[in-house]
Formats: C-alpha cells, sequence, structure tokens
C-alpha cells in the first residue's frame, strides 16, 4: 500500500513540459474537490482547469483559491467552470459542445460526480433509472463525447487520462452482470432498496465493461475506474429509512470514524492517474493496481461470457465478460443517444 508520503513524493514529480488540460466532473466538492485542488498545487495553476457540476458559487469558491502561474507569460492556462446536471443526458452533451468549443485536447477526464440514495429511486424524464444515470450513463456520455480530445492528446505524445471514481474492483465470476435487466428497467421495479441498491451494483460491472470497451478501442490512452474507499464527504451518509432506520443512524455514527478526508483521499486518486500509462486499470483506495491490460492494437471484444475475463486475459475483480461489454455499450449508445 502506498502511504501517503508515498504518493505525495510521486505526484509532485508530475511535472509536464506542456499546459495540461484537465476536466473534472464533480469538481465542486468531494473526492472530485480534492483531486481539483490537488492538481492545481501540483503544476502551481499551470493548468486549463474545468470544473463540472451544479453548484457554481461553490466552484467559484475552488476557482478563487486556486494557486495562479507566477509567470503572467504563461499561455493557455485558465480555471473555469462548465454548468450541467448531469442527471439528463441532454445537459451532458451539451456540456461536452461547450467543453469542444473552448479546448482542441484535454488530457485528464476524471470522473467523480455521483449518487447513492436507497430511497430516492426513479426513473428520469429520459427514461433512465435515475442511480445509473447518475454513476454510469452520465460517464459513458462524457468518454463518448469527449475522447476525440483526449485522442488529441494522444496525437501530441502527452498524457491521455480517463478516470471513472465510483466502485471499482467489485467484480466476482460468480456474479455475471444481468443481461436480461439492462438499464434496470426490465425486470419490476418493486421495493425501493432492492432497486437501488440492484442498480448500485450494476453501476460498477457496466463501468468495467464501458472502460475495457474503450481501452481495447483506443489502446494508446489509459483508462481508470477506481474505488475511493470510504471518504468524508457530502456523499458519505446513508439515507436508509423505514425499518432500515436504525442500521442508518449507527453507520452514520460509525462511517466518519473509519472514513479518509478527501484531500487524503484525492492525493491517491491522482497517484493513480499519474501513473497508469495506457490500457485498463482497475485500481483501490490507495491507487494500487487490482487488475491491468494493455493492448497493443484495436481489439474487437469477442462473444464469451465467462465473467472477469477480458480478450481471454483473467482479470481480478473485473465485472464483466466480452460479450457483456458488447450488450452493455450497445445499450448504453442506444439509451442515451434517444434522450
Ligand atoms: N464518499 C465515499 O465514501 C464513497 C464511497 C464509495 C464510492 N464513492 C463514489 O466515489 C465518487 C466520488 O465520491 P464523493 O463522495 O466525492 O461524491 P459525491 O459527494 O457523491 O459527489 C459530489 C460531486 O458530485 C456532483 N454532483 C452531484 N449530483 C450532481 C448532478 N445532478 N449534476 C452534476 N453534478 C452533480 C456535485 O456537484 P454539484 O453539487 O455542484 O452538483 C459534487 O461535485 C462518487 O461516484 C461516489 O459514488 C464514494
Amino acid at each position: 500500500m502506498p502511504t501517503q508520503t508515498v504518493v505525495k513524493a510521486s505526484n509532485a514529480s508530475f511535472s509536464p513540459s506542456y499546459v495540461p488540460v484537465a476536466v473534472f466532473v464533480g469538481g465542486t466538492s468531494g473526492v472530485g474537490q480534492g483531486m481539483v485542488e490537488a492538481f492545481a498545487r501540483y503544476v502551481q495553476g499551470r493548468a486549463r482547469i474545468i470544473i463540472v457540476g451544479r453548484n457554481e458559487h461553490a466552484a467559484a469558491e475552488i476557482i478563487a483559491r486556486l494557486p495562479k502561474p507566477s509567470d503572467a507569460e504563461t499561455d493557455g492556462w485558465k480555471h473555469e467552470f462548465v454548468p450541467c446536471d448531469v442527471s439528463l443526458m441532454a445537459h451532458v452533451r451539451a456540456a461536452c459542445a461547450e467543453i469542444r468549443a473552448k479546448c482542441e485536447r484535454i488530457n485528464f477526464l476524471v470522473m467523480t460526480a455521483g449518487y447513492s440514495s436507497m430511497v430516492n429511486v426513479a426513473v428520469t424524464s429520459e427514461g433512465l433509472d435515475l442511480h445509473l444515470a447518475m454513476r454510469y450513463y452520465h460517464r459513458f456520455v462524457w468518454i463518448q463525447e469527449l475522447l476525440p480530445l483526449v485522442q488529441a492528446a494522444q496525437a501530441r505524445s502527452e498524457d491521455a487520462k480517463i478516470m471513472s471514481v465510483l466502485g471499482a474492483g467489485r467484480g466476482n465470476p460468480k456474479r455475471p452482470i444481468d443481461l436480461e435487466n439492462l438499464g434496470n428497467t426490465v425486470k419490476p421495479r418493486e421495493g425501493r432498496f432492492t432497486v437501488a441498491l440492484r442498480s448500485m451494483i450494476m453501476s460498477s460491472g457496466y463501468t468495467d465493461a464501458m472502460l475495457a470497451h474503450f481501452a481495447a478501442q483506443n489502446p494508446g490512452i489509459a483508462f481508470t475506474h477506481i474505488h475511493p474507499g470510504i471518504v468524508r464527504t457530502n456523499g458519505l451518509p446513508v439515507d436508509f429509512d423505514g425499518l432500515l432506520t436504525p442500521l442508518r443512524w449507527i453507520l452514520n455514527f460509525i462511517l466518519p470514524f473509519l472514513a479518509v478526508s478527501q484531500d487524503e483521499c484525492a492525493e491517491h486518486m491522482l497517484y493513480a492517474l499519474f501513473t497508469g500509462k495506457r490500457g485498463l486499470f482497475l485500481r483501490d483506495r490507495y491507487g494500487n493496481v487490482v487488475s491491468e491490460l494493455a493492448f497493443e492494437v484495436p481489439v474487437e471484444l469477442g462473444e464469451s461470457l465467462e465473467t472477469s475475463v477480458l480478450n481471454g486475459i483473467s482479470m481480478t475483480g473485473y465485472g464483466a465478460s466480452d460479450l457483456g461489454v458488447r450488450r452493455i455499450v450497445e445499450h448504453s449508445e442506444a439509451v442515451t443517444c434517444a434522450s
């Protein structure tokens, strides 16, 4: 396990010869905010940083506190906010169009905006399960829409990295993705807790699947799915109700003692972001690689239904199969474009 000292030393060695462009979806609070602040510190403000979220006031306060380059001549640096409610894919596509109009390349695309309510279970006005929209679909759309800009960074031999902070390493060969209930809107949606739990588990496997798809198609880019651990953020408290209310009291009393700060977590997330060169990475809360696979050339994944196996290679903690990747990507393209 790399300690804070080790990851901070590693992060401090990040010193790109170019002005990096970094987009943080969910950078207005929590792990994303911690990553924005640490990233800006390591480059002494010398970066184009785009924070995406809903809270403009929080973004303005964060941006005001970020270090600015001491050399007034530094070209291309800017710290800015792009508003977006990621629960609707139409909003995400509009925000992507805004970012494409501002930037010609993206070196780091980091997605932390999330959702974990066990009480508020809904289908969005676009017909998507809310949990999956907030935890998975929006990330699919960001990658799909902004990939050409990350490819542009790769073409310049610069860092080209995409990271989803969610729930990596949860895949198990005995728990295949349910391909009969894609989107969690096919089977009956009875019992809020059951539906929410199903979506939360699905979102991790779906994230593995989509990142495997993009990694197989883009061998020169690093795609990372990482688990942040338990972190003291607005997203930490659980909101069980009814019979589970006492469990909520207990968990919300205990969890803060087990949790780390968003700043501590952010150092490990950045360590993982900076050290992954290319391929698919599943990583734990410290940034340790749980499993990884680099592709030499673009690969079309096959029809295997073996869970935790990617293109014939066994991957610890990986929640999809090759056929699962194809089905989930087809499904995601269909439902996010239709909205
Ligand atoms: N914290 C933990 O212990 C923990 C544990 C396991 C996994 N995770 C996962 O790790 C990731 C990061 O965790 P976190 O605790 O930092 O996240 P979080 O508190 O759930 O999310 C905070 C960020 O998400 C943005 N956000 C929330 N709803 C949004 C919406 N509808 N549209 C746009 N942005 C929205 C917020 O921005 P605005 O308020 O500006 O909209 C804020 O920037 C999440 O995916 C979470 O599920 C966290």
